[in-house]
């Protein structure tokens, strides 16, 4: 393989390799249904992820690491980078660039035209929420489950621009899809122009039926801007099945990938309306969607890794990793939602959520329970402590990596702190 090709491809992973050829020819014909129960299976793929000893990580919704073939593959481009210095950045970079982002395009189901490489969800949201030339008194609608910085940006923009905010609220364990849909339609006016709605909610893992949300807004002439922070490569869609006009996505939590990776897709008649944040020689084509996504030097290295992600995510498949990540969740909240005294804050349904729940306990502040899981039983866990949100407990997010046994571990500290 020439330097070009190291730069531009991955290890090659597949489930072959990832597995060897005997493991794989066992499995590759199970339902991903069958497969997220299987134990052997999974156990091949955590070998791929450096664990650390010191306590079972149900953290994995801040970022997930990069499994190890992931990992040494950014390593190496980062030392080949170095070593081709501005030799590569001027001759490759760009190219290359275009190959990752056209291999990205594929995995969101959009065409490469109508989204880019950014660093992260808080870019891509503050990409279309500056983009917009917003007037006094204009509208925009979000959730009071939002992700705080993200309703910050709106609020800026109230300051500087007099738009005025109007924020719903999600109930936790919501009946129908209706409930929802509703919920939002009431808080339309005739001034509204943008809708923002998280695809999951990061405090509690339930999924939003973004798809429904979105043909109520157009029906009312108001655009669909989604926080995928935690949907995209978390389980199975394609983004022009969702028909929204903006989706922005964290490529660092459920990709895998490095660091400061993300995506804005942005839908092409949508494109010409938005203003670029940097100035970028590109605004004379207004139609481009790279008029949004000027980066300056940037480290270019920690973008082509996203390739190498997506072949160690596509390796595994997107529908065992949804199933496996459901079975997850489902295993250990089953069991600790027929506990005296514990309080789950996320929808029992299994269709309305996938990897992440949350749970309290009557009576334990959420910090002390964060705090008493890490120091007393070696777990991992995130508190969240929101009167606004209306959601008191801590964030369980197991990975793939993640055995039953571990989340035993977890049930058994619930039953002794809640007394039950
Ligand atoms: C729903 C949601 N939106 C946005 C963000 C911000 O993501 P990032 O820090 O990767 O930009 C997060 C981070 O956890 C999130 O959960």
């Amino acid at each position: 393989m020439n330097k070009r090709e190291f730069l531009r491809t991955t290890a090659g992973a597949s489930l072959t390799v990832l597995l060897g050829e005997r493991l794989f020819a066992r499995y590759s014909g199970v339902p991903a249904d069958r497969l997220a129960q299987d134990e052997t299976f999974w156990s091949a793929i955590r070998a791929k992820y450096r664990l650390k000893a010191d306590y079972v990580n149900l953290e994995s919704g801040y970022y997930s690491m990069q499994a190890t073939p992931v990992l040494e593959a950014f390593v190496a481009k980062v030392r080949e980078i170095n070593y081709q210095a501005s030799y590569y950045l001027r001759t490759t970079q760009v190219p290359d660039k275009a190959a990752v982002r056209d291999r990205l395009a594929g995995l969101a189901g959009c065409a490469p035209g109508e989204l880019c490489i950014t660093r992260n969800t808080t870019e891509s949201i503050a990409t279309v929420v500056n983009g917009y030339d917003w007037k006094r008194d204009d509208e925009a609608v979000m959730a009071e489950q939002d992700y705080g910085h993200m309703l910050a940006q709106f609020r800026l923009m109230a300051r500087r621009y007099g738009i005025v905010n109007r924020l719903v609220n999600v109930p936790n364990d919501p009946k129908s899809d209706d409930e929802i849909v509703r919920l939002y339609a009431a808080a339309i006016t005739p001034r509204t122009r943008l809708l923002m709605v998280s695809h999951m909610i990061n405090v509690t893992g339930q999924i939003l039926p973004v798809q429904k949300i979105a043909d109520m807004a157009h029906a009312r002439g108001v655009d669909v801007l989604v926080d995928g922070a935690h949907a995209f490569a978390h389980f199975d869609f394609r983004i022009p099945d969702l028909h929204v006009d903006y989706y922005a996505a964290s490529l660092h939590k459920w990709l895998g990938c490095p660091l400061g990776t993300g995506i804005l897709h942005v839908r092409r008649d949508k494109i010409p309306g938005l203003w670029p944040i940097y100035g970028d020689w590109r605004m004379t084509d207004d139609t481009d969607i790279m008029k949004l996504n000027h980066t300056g030097t940037h480290p270019v290295h920690t973008d082509l890794a996203i390739a190498d992600a997506i072949a160690f995510h596509e390796s595994i498949g997107i529908q065992r990793k949804e199933a496996r990540l459901r079975y997850l969740q489902q295993y250990w909240s089953n069991k600790a939602r027929a506990l005296p005294n514990v309080i789950f804050n996320t929808p029992a349904d299994p269709a309305r959520t996938c990897a992440i729940a949350n749970v309290g306990v009557k009576g334990v502040p959420p910090n002390d329970l964060a705090k008493i899981l890490l120091d007393k039983y070696r777990i991992w866990v995130n508190a969240v402590d929101s009167d606004s949100a209306g959601v008191h407990g801590v964030r369980v997010t197991p990975h793939v990596f993640i055995r039953p046994a571990e989340l035993d571990r977890l049930v058994t500290a619930l039953r002794e702190i809640a007394g039950a």
